[in-house]
């Protein structure tokens, strides 16, 4: 199990547990964070656009060319910016910490 740790834009620490293979759009969407996910992970929209950690954000499998391109949409992006809707845990992540953006 991987502890997941959301950040709301307020500072607010929320924490939860994710399994192998789950979607990080979907464990914060049923933690009701912000993310509306209006193209259902067809990297259409960027409205799941979260900041990850540093530290984890290295453990990520690198982003596709058109996560990528979409992330240059999203408002408020950072170098360690992703798509939720494109990440899936991995049985070795321990933790995984995001920011909401604000
Ligand atoms: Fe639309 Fe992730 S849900 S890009």
């Amino acid at each position: 199990m991987t502890l997941i740790r959301f950040i709301a834009t307020d500072g607010t620490i929320r924490e939860m547990h994710g399994a192998p293979g789950d979607r990080l759009l979907d464990l914060a969407q049923a933690d009701g964070q912000p993310l509306e996910g209006t193209c259902e992970g067809q990297m259409a929209c960027s409205t799941c656009h979260v900041i990850v950690a540093a530290q984890d954000f290295a453990r990520l499998p690198r982003a596709s060319e058109d996560e990528e391109d979409m992330l240059d949409f999203a408002a408020g992006a950072t170098r360690t910016s992703r798509l939720a809707c494109q990440i899936r845990l991995e049985r070795t992540w321990d933790t995984l910490t995001v920011r909401i953006p604000g």
